[in-house]
């Protein structure tokens, strides 16, 4: 029986088990499934081809971003949620793309420390692609400079152009439509976007227009499960992952700090708290992991609309 101690996050420690414990926290051993080969843009076509969900998180650190990948999270997304979770900002527009990357390069190295296999995607913030697909692609690399696989855009129909012109450059793209926090102030709100006819077939345009332009993944944000059911069918070459858009969607996220239970404000409907049942930060990324495996989360009568 090991006597090696084990940590909060669920794991044994390395560093303790070696007898020369770090008083900083260690990261988690390897990819729990160890057999699980890097997740790759392949790889995820596959998964989405062969109807298996994709299992995506937020990270922004090393040690959260080793976890998730050894919880067998296949996508860590750094998302410029990190303004409100990290930062304390109101709102992702006050994000920088330094930040980002600072978060991009921790997130990165923790994944690469513990030989993790999970894709990385770095969130483009605000105002950093909406000038020029030159723009774009200058701060696009930065990104995959600082260890990304793949940039997430905010935006339909005008960012077109921007995800062709990156796609052609070799930089994977997952968009993001629905409500899309960057714009919060034009959108009067955090609301459900893409209800009635017009705006719906406004939605499901903008999604088919992406693929068309090379994008890979699509974060479909409070949209009702209805639509995005339509949308994930009329897709085979660009995986939608849900968030508040109902179990139907090829795959989910969710904001890490949202599913450990550490949101101090109002959760939102799409939220479960995985921490709740949960012995450890680990054990919650697992269950959630496995909930969405088996299309137990989301709910559609409960999270979504
Ligand atoms: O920034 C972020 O974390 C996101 C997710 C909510 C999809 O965009």
């Amino acid at each position: 029986m090991s006597t090696a101690p084990t940590n909060n996050t669920g794991t044994t420690s390395p560093t303790a088990a070696a007898g020369g414990a770090s008083p900083y926290g260690t990261l988690p051993p390897a990819s729990a499934p160890a057999t699980r080969k890097p997740v790759s843009l392949p790889r995820l076509q596959e998964m989405h081809a062969r109807g298996e969900k994709i299992t995506m998180l937020t990270a922004y650190d090393a040690t959260f971003a080793a976890t998730a990948d050894a919880a067998g999270v296949e996508c860590v997304l750094v998302g410029d949620s990190l303004g409100m979770v990290c930062q304390g900002l109101s709102s992702t527009v006050g994000v920088t793309l330094e930040t980002m990357a600072y978060h991009v390069e921790s997130v990165t190295r923790g994944i690469r420390r513990v030989q993790g296999t999970a894709w990385v995607i770095g969130d483009m913030p605000y105002g950093t692609f909406h000038e020029s697909k030159e723009q774009a692609f200058r701060n696009a690399a930065v990104l995959m400079q600082a260890g990304a696989h793949m940039v997430k855009i905010e935006g339909g129909g005008w960012t077109n152009e921007i995800v062709r012109f990156l796609v052609e450059r070799g930089i994977p793209v997952c968009a993001h439509l629905g409500l899309t926090p960057q714009t919060v102030h034009a959108l009067g709100g955090y609301r459900v976007q893409g209800r009635g006819d017009e705006a719906a077939a406004t939605l499901k345009r903008h999604a088919l227009e992406l693929q068309d332009a090379g994008a890979s993944l699509l974060v479909l944000e409070m949209v009702p499960a209805a639509l995005s059911a339509d949308i994930t069918t009329a897709m085979p070459r660009c995986a939608t992952i849900g968030i508040g858009a109902g179990v139907d969607c090829a795959g989910q996220v969710l904001v890490l700090h949202d599913m450990l239970g550490m949101n101090l404000g109002k959760m939102a409907k799409f939220v479960h708290n995985f921490m709740a049942d949960a012995g450890s930060v680990r054990g919650a990324m697992e269950a959630y992991v496995q909930a969405v495996k088996e299309s137990r989360f989301p709910v559609n009568a409960q999270h979504a609309w």
